[in-house]
């Protein structure tokens, strides 16, 4: 099984960008718990703060991977452009949060992606990842 896991603008700074909110661990430590944890799964990384490079890798994984985890940040309640991407693509796209989006600012509950998403996970810190990971497992 293959992943895609698509972090959005800013989510480089995860870590050191507003800790009470986002946690203080890097992204990269975490994959790497993530990946010691599904070692039958093979998951790929990719970040970007350009929105276009996030459609770009879209399109590029979105016929062929098993799965997209995306965590568009601030792009999330923003971007009709990533939204028709993912509609565009065959492989269902999990879309997550760090936060509790929906107990933050009021801007911040509107998403323009989850309607063209399997599923939307939010407000589990970096875990939420893990949980999209698992969602994706699931056999119905
Ligand atoms: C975020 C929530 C967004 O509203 C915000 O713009 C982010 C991070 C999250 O993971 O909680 O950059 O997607």
């Amino acid at each position: 099984m293959n992943i895609q896991i698509i972090n959005g603008p800013n989510l480089n700074l995860l870590g050191v960008r507003e800790k009470s909110i986002y946690g203080s661990s890097d992204f990269e430590s975490y994959l790497t718990d993530l990946k010691n944890h599904f070692t039958n799964i093979t998951i790929n990384y990719y970040q970007s703060n350009i929105e276009g490079e996030i459609i770009n890798k879209l399109h590029e994984v979105g016929f062929s991977s098993d799965g997209i985890i995306l965590n568009a940040g601030a792009y999330t309640h923003t971007s009709i452009a990533i939204a028709d991407a993912i509609a565009a693509i065959t492989t269902p796209v999990i879309e997550v949060h760090i936060s509790n989006v929906y107990k933050r600012e009021e801007f911040r509950h509107k998403s323009l992606l989850a309607s063209n998403c399997k599923g939307v996970i939010a407000g589990f810190g970096m875990h939420s990842y893990r949980l999209a990971l698992e969602s994706l497992l699931l056999k119905y």
